[in-house]
């Protein structure tokens, strides 16, 4: 039967029943109707399926499965094809798990490098997150498994991110926050997209018809299903008003009496609850083609995972010690050398297969080794002694590799970074090993920019953010040289926490989060303010050079599209890849907007010597802007000037084409430093009013310091905080400060204690 009759021939209790989940990871099913029930889960690097499937609140321990490069790492290879085979290698593991639809990718735009959860995003940059989500997603459907792109939308901080609301003007929502979602849709059309928890502009992104209907689903095509992310559901009457299909997770029976209610009371139509139906049964059956259960190769996975890793590290500086000679004895620092950090904290967290460490990699690979600890992970030893054995080691040795970074424990969902730094342990033996050995090479593992006081000090410095399960063969790849490096930064490394551009707006105690800083955001920001920076954008060496010896553009100006081509050379004793990278400026700009954006980039593979011409493509958007005033993208009328560029900071070619468009753009009058509300011109600022009454979205913190409301919500309070109190483990940390930020509404749901009536009723006796 298809999916039209299907919907025709049921009844308004079956068709509210499946707008709620049935459990913690499957939609709802209909026996009746043959429609089985669908299991979703963790993404976005591997399959993160729970082993008791029905444990309480989703949580419990995963099967085993292979953990893939982390976004923030993968996203570095600026490989778009290696994204496609990641995606395709995770759809062979959902597969073999019975899973349906995987959740991810996260596409959110790394507003702040303090946000706890970036290391699941791909970059600050809409265009390259854009293309890195679009080609993951093709990966993953081509198999027959569907994805979930999330978390729609601007969603850039932990803090509160339940219940914050996300103060965005329309031109950045739609040049930066949308524009990577945007792409992905049109690109890959993702079976389901996933609603963040935040609201925008005052409305929960659950409720949110303008981004649910407007936007996503008239504006961009999108025919697919949206699903909350769990807990996000605000009201479910409104959402299915909105567009939004399915609430996860279930089970919640007050809503679907209440979507029940409300059709027989006419605040529904059933023409609004057919639509979403009609969305959630496509979803199923499309499910349905994909046979599963087929095993996967665990080794050639394994493999998948060195390679992308190998590809996308980021060498940052090199003063000829690498790649390592083996006629060198080195002294191998730093417990990361024996327990590499592979990936973040939270619900992306997988249960690996198999990790590799760079150590065992490096004796196996023939190295003179001698290993010290030289700081602790686990707190159970003196760090300074530590410190002095490996510094008494290293002075003993040709040179020295320290391994260094963040902790699984300071970044993680559910809160964010306190501060750009480095543990202080990590720091300090980095300073005082560079003292007595003047050959030093730093490897670094973290999801996200650090600060690197060292730096002048140390010789190497190659950054392996987060590498998955093959953080050994991957990294021992690149430093003997067998891989030569060719990732380049997905983000900007700043100088400090003051420089960055919402410095001040970022994760503060309020629920309203002001963008300030509009559509100056990553490398647009720093540009346009011409701030120094520690690395920028899209920078990253290699051990070889290139030169960039012409450039040529051609462009059909009615079609608006056209390519640039640019000769480049490898110039040094490696074979190698570049990534060519194409910024944009428009000469002479009448209306406000950032000094240049990524517009385009290619990776091309060169032996040494060899020359090749690399093309990227142009179009409309290479030189549009949003202008809010006509509602669409529109192109300033004049001269543009085109970069071929190594990083946004190392321009090498330019060419200047004119463009004809619009002689009268009209843009928001708006500098860097104006009044915010002058970006909401034809609105008041859209604030979440804060009433300081008990409600269905007060925060557990909120209900916590309300004597009364505490004592009458005490058993959400023993099922979802208790547990955890006193433990200082990174997911006990991540379950405390999501509770805390937690709205009421949610709480009851995901512990079943009440339903949203039985709440609802108490907030009555409340007043
Ligand atoms: C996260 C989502 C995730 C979901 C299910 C939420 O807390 O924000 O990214 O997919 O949990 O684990």
């Amino acid at each position: 039967m298809d999916a039209e009759k299907m919907v025709k021939e049921m009844t308004l209790e079956e068709k509210a029943a499946l707008t709620v989940g049935a459990d913690f990871w499957h939609f709802e099913d209909n026996e009746r109707l043959s429609l089985p029930k669908i299991l979703v889960t963790d993404g976005p690097h591997g399959i993160r399926k729970q082993k008791i499937i029905d444990s309480p609140m989703g949580s419990g321990e995963s099967v085993e499965a292979t953990c893939f490069t982390p976004a923030c790492l993968s996203a570095s290879s600026w490989d778009p094809s290696l994204l496609e085979v990641e995606g395709d290698a995770i759809a062979k593991e959902a597969i073999s798990e019975g899973v349906s639809i995987v959740l991810g990718p996260g596409t959110n735009i790394k507003r702040s490098p303090l946000c706890g959860r970036n290391f699941e995003y791909f970059s600050e940059d809409p265009y390259l997150a854009g293309c890195m989500a679009s080609s993951w997603i093709k990966g993953v459907q081509k198999n027959g498994v569907g994805t979930s792109l999330k978390h729609f939308a601007a969603n850039s901080q932990e803090k509160k991110r339940l219940i914050s609301n996300s103060v965005v003007d329309e031109r950045a929502l739609r040049e930066i926050y949308l524009a990577a979602f945007e792409k992905a849709v049109r690109e890959s059309r993702p079976w389901t997209i996933m609603c963040s928890y935040n609201m925008i502009n005052g409305t929960y992104a659950s409720d949110n018809k303008w981004l649910l209907t407007e936007v996503l689903r008239k504006e961009w095509g999108f025919d697919g299903l949206v699903v909350t992310d769990w807990g996000a559901m605000n009201d479910r009457i409104e959402g299915i008003k909105a567009g939004l299909d399915i609430e996860m997770p279930g089970p919640n029976r007050s809503n679907v009496d209440a979507v029940i209610k409300a059709v027989k009371e006419k605040r529904l139509s059933i023409e609004d609850l057919d639509r979403v139906v009609l969305r959630i049964v496509k979803t199923i059956l499309k499910a349905l083609n994909c046979k599963k259960g087929e095993p996967y190769d665990k080794n050639a996975h394994h493999e998948i995972v060195r390679m992308i890793a190998s590809s996308s590290f980021i060498l940052l500086k090199n003063e000829l010690l690498l790649p390592l000679s083996k006629d060198k004895s080195y002294a191998v620092l730093g417990e990361f050398a024996k327990k590499p950090r592979i990936q973040g904290n939270g619900s992306s967290q997988i249960n690996s297969n198999y990790v590799s460490s760079p150590l065992e990699e490096l004796e196996n690979a023939g190295y003179d080794v001698e290993y010290a600890a030289g700081y602790c992970l686990d707190g159970a030893h003196n760090e300074e002694e530590l410190c002095s054995d490996a510094v008494a080691l290293a002075g003993k040795k040709d040179a020295v590799i320290i391994f260094a970074g963040l902790t699984l424990e300071s970044e993680s969902e559910g809160f964010d970074r306190a501060s750009l730094d480095m543990p202080l342990g990590h720091n300090r033996l980095i300073e005082e090993v560079a003292k007595v050995n003047d050959n030093v090479v730093v490897v670094l593992y973290g999801g996200s920019p650090f600060l690197m006081p060292w730096l002048d000090k140390v010789k190497s410095v190659l950054l392996a953010y987060l590498p998955g399960d093959a953080a050994g063969e991957a990294t021992v790849d690149v430093l003997s040289g067998r891989v030569n490096p060719s990732g380049k930064l997905a983000e900007t490394f700043p100088l400090s926490v003051e420089d960055t551009p919402c410095y001040g707006n970022f994760a503060t105690e309020e629920r309203n989060v002001l963008y300030k800083e509009s559509i100056l955001v990553g490398y647009r920001y720093y540009d346009y303010m011409q701030k120094p920076v520690l690395f920028p954008f899209g920078y990253g060496l290699s051990y070889t050079t290139f030169s960039y010896d012409e450039i040529k553009v051609s462009f059909n100006q009615e079609k608006k599209s056209g390519e640039i081509s640019v000769l480049v050379r490898n110039t040094g004793g490696y074979d190698g890849a570049e990534v060519v990278e194409l910024y944009v400026e428009k000469v002479d700009s009448r209306i406000f907007r950032p000094l240049r954006e990524l517009k385009g980039f290619k990776k091309v593979f060169l032996k040494r010597g060899e020359a090749k011409w690399v093309s990227i493509p142009i179009d409309e958007r290479t030189f549009s802007y949003y202008s809010v005033p006509l509602g669409k993208f529109d192109i300033e009328d004049g001269e543009y000037r085109l970069y071929a560029a190594s990083s946004s900071r190392d321009l090498r070619l330019s060419v200047t084409l004119c463009v004809d468009g619009n002689k009268n753009p009209e843009a928001m009058p708006w500098r860097p430093g104006d009044d915010f509300a002058l970006l909401f011109k034809h609105s008041k600022l859209p604030l979440s009013p804060e009433s300081g009454k008990i409600t269905l979205n007060s925060s557990l913190s909120e209900v916590l310091a309300d004597e009364k409301a505490s004592k009458y919500f005490k058993p959400i309070f023993d099922a979802f905080i208790t547990p955890f109190i006193g433990k200082t483990d990174g997911l006990s940390r991540m379950q405390l400060a999501m509770a805390a930020d937690m709205p009421l509404r949610a709480a009851a749901v995901m512990t079943g204690i009440l339903t949203q009536d039985e709440l609802r009723k108490k907030l009555e006796q409340l007043d």
